[in-house]
């Protein structure tokens, strides 16, 4: 009993996070290289120009990865290194740094799992609408056909999209993250529509392209668990999950929109109920490429909240107990999250499953004594990854695990600030140093879980 044989042992990166370089190597702009530059965008106003420099750095990092005793590597490709306009020209030389970044994975034994778009928008293409334009899908298709054809049959696993409801809700509901233009809520589902059929097309030409490859999705949401082992308070959490629109500022927060399409084929009923004003024209076959069967379901889990039955059918979080436990950014630590998300999103979507990011944000630094103890995260992720196991054990078939981060890198408007990574990173002078969480994630690897 356990993680089954063969469990994928990971960490995750994203390209503009921890890559760097960015004028090198042909690559184009992106939303997040303009985004950066806008005053007051993000913290101390903090760019991925440099980043970790994994660009230059990446045999050093694969050195790292093959001394944790990783199984798999789950990175993205920046499109702008690929087309640096989004379409048209492509760029050789970022084709190659990928396949070199392959090479040298699969040389030390470790699984590229290949994310096509984290966040990373070709400036080219934001200027000609971005995801408003239905053009974006086609060009999407294209890329992903570029990328898999050149990297062969090395890349095993795709991922399709990161996160939608970020760049889509934060980078058009409330502008937190590039490119940072409010739209109207209409123009934000066409938006919506657009990133799926591109999920669609994409998942056709990779099928055609990489018959020998897995291919997957990765979207994100809170993962609220019940406050009772009650079977009410159990449909309560589970409804919570699902809830069509938990956050009003935030309406593209959600599972539901995101994943109902990709695997059942349809928008979410409640949705489209409530949204009737402003639904996205659709197209008599959408629908159906949308749900271009993939192989397997990621999904990000970070949080949730306690859930309750309120007596009326529907359910009501529980106020967090005063100084509850968070961290660095402020997130709650909810290790059950790791349980009954899993557990919800397997009874409903049917599909393998593999958390395709967990892990925590701490102030880390360099002790004295040369090394980065980071006792809190190993605690986290000890609670977490035990939850996770229980969850395997009853029945979920958990085939993986991404830690996020292999590294500390960029967080996004936060900057450097947030330091996520088990492997610590000093921007001044790109040393790395493995955390004790580095070395005790190790362990866990080399056990399969068995001591956790
Ligand atoms: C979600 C995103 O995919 C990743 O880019 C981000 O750094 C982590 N979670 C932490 O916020």
């Amino acid at each position: 009993m356990g993680f089954k044989d063969g469990f994928v042992w990971g960490a995750a990166t994203a390209s503009y996070q921890v890559e760097g370089a960015v004028t090198e190597g042909g690559r184009g702009l992106t939303v997040w290289d303009e985004f950066a530059r806008m005053p007051g965008k993000t913290f101390s106003g903090h760019t991925g120009d440099v980043a970790a420099d994994h660009y230059h750095r990446y045999a050093e990092d694969v050195a790292i990865m093959k001394a944790l005793g990783l199984k798999a590597y789950r990175f993205s490709v920046a499109w702008s290194r690929i087309l640096p306009q989004g379409y048209g020209a492509v760029n050789e030389e970022g084709l190659r740094f990928y396949k070199n970044l392959v090479d040298e994975l699969v040389k030390n034994g470790i699984e590229p799992y290949v994310t096509l778009f984290h966040w990373d928008l070709p400036y080219g293409l934001y200027r000609i609408g971005g995801w408003q334009n239905p053009a974006i899908t086609d060009y999407f298709a294209e890329y992903a056909r570029i990328v898999a054809e050149y990297l062969g049959d090395k890349v095993k696993h795709y991922i399709t999209f990161n996160e939608p409801q970020c760049f889509i809700g934060l980078g058009h509901v409330t502008g937190e993250h590039a490119p940072g233009n409010i739209m109207s809520r209409r123009a934000v589902l066409e938006m919506a529509h657009h990133v799926l059929l591109a999920h669609g097309k994409a998942t056709k030409v990779l099928r055609k392209v990489a018959p020998h490859a897995k291919i997957g999705y990765a979207p994100t949401c809170s993962a609220h668990y019940p406050y009772t082992q009650k079977q009410e308070d159990v449909e309560a959490a589970r409804m919570a999950t699902f809830d069509i629109c938990p956050d009003p500022d935030n309406f593209m927060w959600n599972i539901p929109w995101w994943s109902d399409p990709v695997l059942f084929g349809k928008y979410p009923e409640e949705g489209v109920r409530l949204y009737r004003d402003i639904m996205p024209e659709i197209g008599a076959k959408d629908m159906e490429v949308i749900s271009e069967p993939i192989d397997f379901y990621c999904q990000n889990i970070y949080n949730g909240s306690a859930v309750r039955a309120d007596g009326n059918g529907g359910y009501r979080y529980v106020p967090r107990e005063p100084g509850y436990a968070r961290t660095s950014i402020g997130w709650p630590v909810t290790p059950e999250s790791l349980y009954w998300g899993p557990r919800f999103l397997y009874e409903r979507y049917q599909k393998p499953f593999y958390i395709s990011e967990n892990g925590m944000a701490a102030h880390d630094s360099v002790s004295l004594d040369g090394k980065v103890h980071d006792p809190n995260r190993i605690d986290f992720l000890q609670r977490y990854l035990r939850c996770l196991k229980k969850t395997a054990e009853e029945g979920t078939p958990v085939e993986g695990y991404f830690l996020w981060s292999l590294m500390d890198n960029y967080e996004w408007s936060k900057g450097y600030s947030e330091r996520f990574g088990i492997v610590h990173v000093d921007y001044k002078t790109q040393v790395r140093t493995i955390k004790d969480s580095g070395y005790w994630y190790r362990d866990v690897i080399a056990g399969n879980g068995v001591h956790l």
